[in-house]
């Protein structure tokens, strides 16, 4: 799948700008403030609805203006073209076409163009507490698997009731009857759970080793572990038993507390370089490096799922890797079309600037 050209009227710095884009490599070059990340979001709603970096919509509109649009052009590998054009006003009211025809629900629009957004605020999935690196995991698989996503949206209200019922028992003991119903409850989705994620992140694990092995010139082993407080992990019921057995034996100190201790909602991943945890020990490089693996996962995971590459945004990314890796990065990357953007091109490898069309961004124009 491939973007042919984004026209945008009105979208945040934007007055009206058309782009053409290539097939492969495209680099938007800017000072800080000019309208890069502004293009990349422009894209990125296009393919999520929404944007990355502010839950209100109206925030996409130009100060000055009242409405913005957006269009873009795909192509599918079977040549089959599409387009998505979508419209926000003051109200935050949006409206998405595809192929001008009206959608109702951003669920349809999902899948009709598959982007993967890699941007600095991606770090925190290695840096950040483990409810990061959960996030990351549920929406992962939440795209690949829609059963996945209804079990967590039911674990999460199974466990909103059983912390309620927590602080309940603490000031009137009698309702401690009920409490083993609600452990029950929450064992049966909490094991389906931990299945589909430890799966998941094996898969991940196989993935991203590969990937990673590739950007560091075979120099660093990338490895992820699904970390839970379950000890019998061989199947669906031993996994549902010792959940059971936690939340049993924790039930005095989760009244004194007020919460939950045991379940997937509490479980983190692991990921190690050359077996030793980045989280403490990576170098900045290194996790950069290895956030950048985990995403560029998403990518083949997505090819293995719809059978063709998703489009990739890397937003401040390649600069900061060293030529090496970019060198690397470059064909890890030779299906995929890319759109990256950097505020120095010096920064850049010449064999990425020499394959890329450079675009560059005043002032919420195009300079061609
Ligand atoms: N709704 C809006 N209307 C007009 N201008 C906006 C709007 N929202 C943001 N801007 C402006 O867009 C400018 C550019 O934003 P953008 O994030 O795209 O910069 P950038 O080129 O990615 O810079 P950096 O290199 O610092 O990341 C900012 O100066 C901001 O004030
Ligand atoms: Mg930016």
């Amino acid at each position: 799948m491939k973007i042919k050209s984004i026209a945008l009227k009105n979208f945040r710095n934007y007055d009206y700008q058309k782009l053409e884009l290539d097939d492969k490599l495209n680099i938007i070059i800017g000072d800080n403030a000019q309208g890069k990340t502004n293009l990349l979001e422009a894209l990125y709603v296009c393919g999520f609805g929404k944007s990355f970096r502010t839950n209100k919509d109206s925030d996409l509109i130009n100060f000055e203006e009242e409405t913005t649009t957006v269009k873009i052009e795909i192509e599918q590998e079977n040549g089959y073209e599409q387009a998505i054009e979508y419209r926000i006003n003051q109200k935050n009211k949006k409206e998405f076409l595809v192929n001008g025809v009206n959608i109702t629900k951003i669920s349809e629009l999902l899948g009709t163009i598959n982007l993967v957004l890699f941007y600095p605020d991606d770090l925190k999935l290695i840096k950040d507490s483990p409810q990061e690196r959960r996030k990351f995991i549920n929406r992962e698989l939440s795209h690949i698997s829609r059963i996945y996503c209804l079990d967590i949206i039911e674990y999460n209200r199974i466990l909103i009731q059983r912390n309620e019922l927590l602080k309940k028992i603490f000031y009137q003991p009698a309702f401690k009857e009920t409490l083993d119903i609600w452990d029950e409850q929450l064992a049966l989705k909490g094991a389906k759970i931990i299945v589909k994620r430890m799966s998941f992140v094996g898969l991940l694990n196989d993935i991203s080793h590969e990937i990673h092995k590739n950007i560091t010139s075979q120099t660093e082993n990338l490895s992820i572990n699904y970390i839970t407080s379950v000890k019998n992990l061989t199947n669906y019921d031993t996994i549902k038993g010792d959940l059971m057995a936690g939340l049993k034996k924790n039930q005095e100190s989760d009244i004194k507390r007020g919460f939950t201790s045991v379940g997937p909602h509490r479980d983190d991943i692991d990921i190690k370089i050359n077996g030793i945890n980045i989280k403490s020990f990576g170098s900045q490089g290194q996790q950069r490096t290895a956030a950048l693996s985990l995403k560029l996962s998403e990518i083949e995971i997505i090819k293995r799922e719809v059978g063709e590459y998703p489009i990739l945004l890397l937003d401040d990314v390649m600069s900061e890797l060293d030529h090496k890796r970019q060198r690397d990065l470059i064909y890890t990357l030779k299906n995929v079309q890319t759109i990256i953007t950097t505020t120095d091109v010096k920064n850049l490898l010449d064999d990425y600037i020499n394959a890329s069309k450079l675009i560059q961004v005043k002032n919420g124009s195009i300079q061609s």
